[in-house]
Order: structure tokens, then sequence, then C-alpha cells
């Protein structure tokens, strides 16, 4: 990691160790306390892998793995983008309404402090695999294209990133040095909107319901990449604990249908283990 990187950076550092106290210990069982801790979790997730595609984007590039290597950073950056989008689009205003409280829209005013960097990245490791010669193996990237007002944003405004040139990791860099500060320190902030003080507004009935939205939600995306990059980001003992699954599934679906589709992608994760029969145990 070069020195002058975000993620050296003192302020960066200090938002990772809030994280991280906040998901100390055991998953809280009472309803008011787990989602602060989980909130937490999940971003600390979201970060690491981001700091991941940083982190090889040199080396992919050196050692001929664009192929592999795109599609893992892609799916870490879609992986904020659509929990950014679910946030605004469900749990802020389910919250809300349910509430009677509403400290959560600032948190949806502060995705848009950063959405452009972010999508535009998006754009970039899509468009930049897409268009490898030779084509990779497999060709279409598993996540959901881009929505419109995705696609179609004005490319100008992020204007390290050539699309009409190979893909360039040290230009990435030097775009994800510009708006990477401000969104971990978004994803820091958002947990003093989930303490169990203000948790507590919310009904325990209405948190019920919004568990099984939320399982609807991530049971539309395709397995292969959405649950084999949870699998890959977490300590096995974690995710047995967040998303427990039936047995078939973890130590069958998984090792051996699953996560054979996109093994390469894996291999830049923390935990590529986790997706082998011995690694599901
Ligand atoms: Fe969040």
């Amino acid at each position: 990691m070069p020195a002058d990187s975000v993620f050296a950076g003192e302020r960066y550092k200090q938002n990772m160790a809030i994280l991280h106290k906040f998901a100390e210990g055991p998953m809280p069982r009472i309803h008011k306390n787990v989602w602060q801790w989980e909130m937490s979790t999940a971003h600390i997730c979201f970060i690491e892998n981001i700091e991941r595609t940083y982190a090889y984007a040199v080396w992919a590039t050196e050692n001929n793995d664009l192929g592999n290597f795109l599609g893992f950073a892609e799916i870490a950056i879609v992986q904020i983008c659509k929990h950014h989008q679910f946030e605004e689009d469900k749990i802020y205003p389910f919250f809300a309404k349910h509430s009677g409280i509403d400290p959560w829209s600032k948190n949806v005013a502060e995705h848009h402090t950063f959405s452009t960097p972010l999508e535009l990245l998006w754009l970039y490791l899509r468009h930049s695999r897409e268009t490898l010669s030779p084509p990779p193996k497999p060709v279409t990237s598993p996540v959901p294209t881009p929505p419109e007002e995705i696609l179609s944003l004005d490319r100008s405004q992020a204007p390290l990133l050539d699309f009409n040139k190979p893909f360039d990791p040290y230009a990435m860099r030097r775009h994800m040095d510009s708006f990477m500060d401000i969104l971990t320190q978004h994803l820091t902030d958002e947990i003093d909107t989930l303490t169990p003080e203000i948790m507590t507004h919310f009904p325990q009935e209405k948190d019920k319901e919004l568990r099984k939205m939320m399982e609807e939600h991530f049971k539309a995306y395709d397995p292969a990449w959405f649950l084999c990059s949870a699998f890959t980001t977490v300590d096995i003992t974690l995710l047995k604990e967040i998303i427990p699954l039936p047995f078939l599934v973890r130590r069958v679906l998984v090792p051996f249908i699953l996560g054979p589709k996109y093994s390469g992608f894996w291999l830049y994760s923390k935990y590529p283990q986790n997706l082998t029969w011995a690694g599901t145990a």
C-alpha cells in the first residue's frame, strides 16, 4: 500500500478503529442493540474489500489477471452502491415511518457527497473488464447492469478515469484517494444514528417485518456473486452467525456449485478458503 494512499492516512485509521469498536463481541440478540453492531460489521466488510481493490490493482495489472481482479473489484463497489440504495429506498424511510423520529435523513443526504465518484468507479471497472483483450472468463459480469441514472452520469466528473484507454491502476487509485475519506467518514458517522437509545423508538414487530424485507431483497441477487462475496469477506465463525444457512447450502451448494463459478475473483478476497469443503465446516 503506498504511503501517500488514503488508506494509510490518520483519518482512515481512526474511523476504522471506531467501527471495529462498535463491531466488537458477539452479535447482540436484543433488537435495539443489534443495528449499530450489524451496520458497523457490514461497513467494515465493504471498506476492506474496497481497500483490497486499491491494494491489488497494480499487481493484477502486472500479472495479467485483470479479468479476475476487475470482477472482484466491481463486486466490491456494487456492494456498497446497492447498500446505500437499499438504505435510501427502504431502511431509513421505514425506520422514520415507524419510529416517530427521523435522525436518518442526514445519512441519505451524505450519500450524495460521494455517490457520483463511487458510481463512476463502478462504470470504469465494468467498462475496463468488458473491453479486455482477450476477453475475460467468464465474459459477462455476474452483477446486475447499472441502472440508467448511473449509466447516464457525466463521465467528465471523474477526470482521472479515462474510459478510452486500458485499465490504469494508478489512475484508479488517485480517483479513490479523492473520495474514500468522505465515504469512510460517512460509514462511521452513520453508526451514531443507530444507537440503542435511538433504535428503542423502532418497534420490535416492525424490526421483524423489515428483516423479512431485507432477506427477500438479498435473496433476489444471484448467490454466485452475492453470497460468495459475503462468504469470502468475513471469518467463517462470524459468517455462520450473521448468515445462518441450511447445512446443504453452506457445505455443498457453496463449495461445489456456487464457489467455482467465479473462483478467480475470490482469490483477491480476505477469506477465499471459506468457499472450500474444509473452509465451510
Ligand atoms: Fe450503511
